[in-house]
């Protein structure tokens, strides 16, 4: 077979496979839209970091929330801009569910410590609180500054710390006139298969997400026999605001049938698949699952990256 040829037919192969993806993504999005609304969040006052980005796991998981009956969803963005229309988007399809979006920093202890306080005031109980804002950086190290370096830290990690220390302390809280009787709750946070393994991201962003694995397991720890459960969530690789340019660039370049192809389903994800793991451990569904990274990555972080036939 000529070159020419052969080139065509991996072109073809590679098209088919992103068809293949992206019908599968839309079944499974379609799937989630269509399902009936849920009680698994029914009476659970739910705070939510980094709901800004339009593509975003946080908006995502927003609406996910709200589709199981959350009571109160605090949402917070650096970026006021999409606040105004997730809130009337989510206020439309659930107009059971109370929304307040609060344009703030995730990694500043007064907007977070406020936001605790202002649901204990407002509804009496802390119950979740989803600690998903970050930012991604793309030096490599010989390019990477100490200033780069301490903003992954501070937004990535210090705002899971932040998350921790102040809505632990906010789910003690009870208060039986709101059904709130026992202290505990859902901390969850968004870290990365970059924060269990190397080649999925830069030195500094890596070290961030480490960071946020070793806090779901150390405060778990420190939380003991307060009914309060900690848990990262890793993802692969997800189409969202963060990874946009990415995905564009190879849509341009004509390769986006390869994106996804090192993890075993073959494929990339979408931020809903990263909002039902939220969903569940936000949910009574998780309580006996706690200080756990769970890897939501089509099973990239469980294998060697090898493709099959290219063993050499
Ligand atoms: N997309 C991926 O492939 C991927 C993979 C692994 C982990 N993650 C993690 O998922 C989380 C969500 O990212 P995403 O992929 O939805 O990206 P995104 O860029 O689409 O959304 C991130 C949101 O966080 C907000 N944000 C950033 N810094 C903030 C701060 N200091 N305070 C408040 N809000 C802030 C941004 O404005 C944005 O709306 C991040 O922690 C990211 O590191 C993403």
């Amino acid at each position: 077979m000529s070159a020419y040829n052969r080139a065509r037919l991996q072109q073809q192969a590679a098209e088919d496979t992103y068809n293949t993806t992206t019908s599968r993504i839309q079944r499974i999005q379609a799937q989630l839209t269509n399902a009936p609304q849920g009680i698994r969040l029914k009476d659970k006052v739910c705070i939510i970091t980094g709901v800004g980005s339009l593509k975003g796991i946080g908006r995502a998981a927003a609406i996910r929330f709200a589709h199981e009956g959350a009571k109160h969803l605090y949402l917070i963005d650096y970026s006021p801009d999409n606040l105004p229309e997730l809130k009337s988007t989510i206020e439309k399809a659930y107009p059971g569910v109370k929304v307040t979006t609060l344009h703030g920093d995730a990694a500043d202890e007064g907007a977070i410590s406020g936001v605790c306080s202002q649901a204990l005031r407002e509804e009496g109980r802390l119950d979740v609180f989803f600690a998903n804002a970050g930012v991604a950086s793309k030096q490599t190290l010989a390019d990477t500054s100490s200033e780069t370096f301490m903003n992954s830290m501070r937004v990535n990690a210090l705002s899971c710390f932040l998350a921790v220390k102040h809505a632990s302390a906010a789910m003690q809280k009870t208060d039986s006139s709101r059904g709130k009787e026992h202290g505990g709750g859902s901390i969850i946070m968004t870290a990365s298969v970059a924060g269990l393994r190397s080649g999925a991201g830069t030195v500094d962003y890596s070290a961030s997400k480490a960071a946020v694995n070793s806090m779901a397991k150390t405060s778990a720890y420190q939380l003991q026999k307060q009914d309060i459960r900690v848990n990262s969530i890793c993802p692969g690789l997800i189409e969202t605001g963060m990874t946009g340019d990415t995905f564009e660039y190879a849509r341009q370049r004509g390769t986006a049938g390869r994106i996804g192809q090192l993890n075993p389903l073959g494929r990339f994800g979408v931020a809903e698949e990263i909002a039902q793991t939220a969903v569940f451990l936000a949910s009574d569904d998780s309580s006996y699952v706690n200080g756990q990274n769970i890897a939501v990555d089509g099973g990239l972080s469980a294998s060697h990256p090898v493709m099959p036939g290219r063993w050499a």
